[in-house]
């Protein structure tokens, strides 16, 4: 549910050469991490997600720049923006998800619980709200 979607705040390593912030697999989240991705060089006004997961559990980064990412369990909707390379939002399993209102040259940060796997896609939102009954 959109109440199980938590923001996790990622220690920040500050010094004067820069900060750097690490993510270890069921330490900052909840599972082991099989797959990275990020998105990137997003042009203006666009979206992206428009999906559930049936298994696949995320953690969601800002690694730069700003954007929303929307939150829906088919009852409850929410909005996080995420603007700070130290804090994450984890997406469990079976929440639909969106992501727009990108700044130019941001980067959305993905930890992936799974690999990549089509067949774990829900990309039908009426489609998603009937799975979730
Ligand atoms: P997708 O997750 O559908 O992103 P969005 O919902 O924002 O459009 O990914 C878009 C395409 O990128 C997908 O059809 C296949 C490819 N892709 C991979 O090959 N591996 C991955 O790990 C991801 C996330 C996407």
């Amino acid at each position: 549910q959109v109440f199980d979607c938590t923001l996790v705040k990622l220690a920040k390593n500050h010094s004067d050469r820069g900060n750097i912030t690490a993510v270890t697999q069921e330490k900052q989240v909840p599972f082991s991490i099989e797959r990275v991705y990020y998105l990137y060089d997003v042009p203006g006004g666009e979206a992206r997600g428009g999906h559930a997961h049936r298994n696949l559990q995320q953690l969601v980064v800002a690694a730069s720049g700003s954007f929303d990412l929307i939150i829906d369990d088919g009852c409850v909707r929410r909005t996080f923006h995420l603007s700070r390379p130290y804090v994450g939002v984890y997406l469990p399993s079976g929440i639909w998800r969106e992501i727009d209102n990108f700044s130019s040259g941001s980067i959305c940060l993905v930890l992936a619980s799974l690999p990549y796997d089509e067949r774990d896609y829900i990309r039908d939102y009426n489609e998603f709200v009937q799975w979730k009954l």
